[in-house]
């Protein structure tokens, strides 16, 4: 796994804007390596803000399956807004209900329908759709919980639907987490802004001297009108651009961090997503009601015959759901890994590479902590972002977690420490010890979509390659969870974000843990870290596919 900078065989850095003249001799300066790669012809970018990021081809060089952002992002329209904000859906003011007649009890494996009815704040029925809604079916008493689905007939009317898979009572609980004006706002947003946070570059030069610039996913967002130093994955075409610095060269950028969140609002979109009409719960529209089992001594969990969890199942709706805070995934027979012995026979002899954000981190920090022989081992390398590795010399277990390259929000890190995913999976074997999880999303919602869509497209080449070279290898997918609800990351950004890793890896055999329904279907409050109790339960599931039976 090559070091990011100066030694490395990988990366290309160039600086975008200067002359062939300037760039050649750079490039010779920064590359005096025979075996670098041959460079790309240099392509002088244009310092005027209004061109687009969007050079046609590198979307045009998009895998088909993300190559159709529209189709994949598709949003009801939020009709133009006048600024009225009480003409914006109101949680207060919207109403669900039973869409047929109560009944004293329904039956296990059938289904609760709801009609919600949207209004605004003057209590007018809305006519158009994007609300973004969530729904849930709750058993408290049973520490039950599932994700309703909610559908948008884009005429301000929602039909919800709750399959019933528990028996004992259930309580349906809906929110409004964003009005669709404040969808628009987010969408606006994300689709026109080239960035809403920045990052810090730190150079080191030979003498010691350190010089601090401003760092981003394109060079408009460094602000800067100068010239700007450009990197990129020569594996994976992976971009990143500082401000050049004024005396030292691009190659000395050695350190990394977040920046600021950048003011992208106006006070009219501040208001449409203030706290108090974001992720408010509904009035209760639905009184609870009892479900009852087929007969009794019949099961009390609708959980037909599953396959054990492999890689490449068909995606369900629910995925799954909690039932005495375990959850219970309705594509395979997800299994539980109560003990610390249950966790260790699983993982006896397997290597597994995590890489991700923090939310995949948790993921390392929960085995840690729960196995005591598991032992980290990286005393030095930095928190936030790795790499972390804990190891089981007895049971040959090997853990690692590392973030994802940029554009990480992190506090200064190496940027030798910050790898391509993609990069790093290309230096995998692979195997039937080999597992490997990502868990990607959470840092992209600051970006415009095709940014997250270019990333992948590298990411699932590498994995594509990866599995072609060693299909035994178990590739898990870790979905963004729910969490942030503001500009900057939002569960209607993380939906979408979820779509585009959904479509990048549909036709790959590898597994998906739903990390968004994990943190949507229990009465907790949202958290872009969950507790333990559901990280607990997405590691059991990824334990589920490294050991089915
Ligand atoms: C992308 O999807 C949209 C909406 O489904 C469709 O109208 C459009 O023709 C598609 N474009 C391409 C290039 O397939
Ligand atoms: C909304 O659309 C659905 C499906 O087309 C229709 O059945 C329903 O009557 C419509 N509701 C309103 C208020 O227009
Ligand atoms: C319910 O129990 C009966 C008798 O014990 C059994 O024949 C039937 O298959 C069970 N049904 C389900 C869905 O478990």
């Amino acid at each position: 796994m090559g070091p990011f900078m100066g030694q490395s065989k990988g990366y290309k850095i160039l600086t975008v804007g200067l002359v062939f003249l300037v760039w050649v001799l750079y490039f010779q300066m920064s590359w005096p390596d025979s075996t670098v790669p041959r460079p790309p012809a240099p392509r002088p970018v244009s310092r005027s803000a209004s061109e687009s990021t969007e050079s046609p081809s590198l979307l045009d060089s998009l895998p088909q399956e993300l190559a159709n952002l529209t189709h994949l992002l598709y949003w009801p329209l939020t009709p133009e807004d006048e600024g009225d904000f009480l003409a914006s859906t109101s949680p207060q003011a919207s109403t669900y209900h039973l869409r047929g007649p109560a009944q004293t009890s329904y039956a296990l494996r059938g289904y609760l329908e709801a009609i919600l009815i949207a209004r605004d704040h003057r209590g007018r029925p809305k006519t158009h759709g994007g609300d973004l809604f969530r729904a849930q079916l709750l058993g408290p008493d049973l520490k039950a919980g599932l994700p309703g689905d909610v559908q948008d007939l884009e005429n301000g009317t929602y039909l919800l639907s709750f399959p019933l898979l528990w028996a004992g009572k259930a309580q349906v609980q809906v929110r409004l987490i964003h009005s669709s004006e404040a969808v628009g706002v987010l969408r606006r947003i994300w689709r026109e802004k080239r960035a809403t946070v920045d990052f810090v570059g730190y150079f080191r030069g030979p003498t010691g001297t350190e010089e601090t610039v401003i760092c981003n996913v394109d060079p408009q967002s460094t602000g800067t009108r100068r010239p700007t130093c450009q990197y990129r994955d020569v594996d994976s075409g992976e971009l990143w651009f500082c401000a050049q610095p004024s005396t030292l060269p691009c190659s000395s950028l050695v350190g990394h961090s977040s920046g600021r969140y950048l003011k992208v609002t106006t006070p009219q979109d501040e208001a449409l997503l203030a706290g108090k009409v974001t992720d408010k719960v509904l009035p209760q529209g639905i009184s609870p009601i009892q479900v009852r089992m087929a007969a009794p001594g019949n099961s009390s969990l609708a959980l037909s015959a599953r396959p054990p969890c492999h890689p490449g199942l068909p995606a369900t709706k629910p995925s799954g759901f909690y039932h005495q805070e375990v959850w219970h995934s309705l594509s395979c027979s997800s299994r539980s890994f109560p003990t610390v012995d249950s966790i260790l026979g699983c993982l006896a002899g397997h290597v597994v590479h995590m890489m991700g954000d923090s939310t995949l981190r948790q993921w390392w920090e929960y085995l840690r902590d729960k196995v005591p022989s598991l032992k980290p081992m990286d005393l030095h390398a930095t928190y936030q972002t790795g790499p972390l590795m804990a190891v089981e010399t007895t049971r040959n277990i090997v853990l690692h977690w590392r973030a994802h390259s940029w554009p990480l929000r992190s506090l200064r890190t190496p940027v030798a420490s910050l790898h391509s995913v993609a990069r790093e999976l290309g230096g995998l074997a692979g195997g039937p010890h080999t597992v490997v999880v990502l868990g990607l999303g959470a840092h992209f919602t600051t970006f415009p979509p095709s940014i997250f869509a270019r990333r992948l497209a590298g990411i699932r080449a590498a994995v594509a390659a990866l599995l072609a070279r060693e299909p035994r290898t178990l590739v898990v997918i870790k979905l963004a969870n729910t969490g942030y609800k503001s500009v900057y990351g939002s569960d209607w950004l993380t939906l979408q974000v979820n779509r585009l890793l959904r479509a990048a890896f549909a036709d790959l055999r590898v597994a998906f843990v739903d990390a968004w329904e994990m943190t949507s279907s229990l009465a907790v409050p949202d958290n872009i870290h969950p507790g333990r109790l559901i990280v607990g339960n997405e590691v059991d599931l990824l334990l589920s596919f490294v050991c089915p039976t």
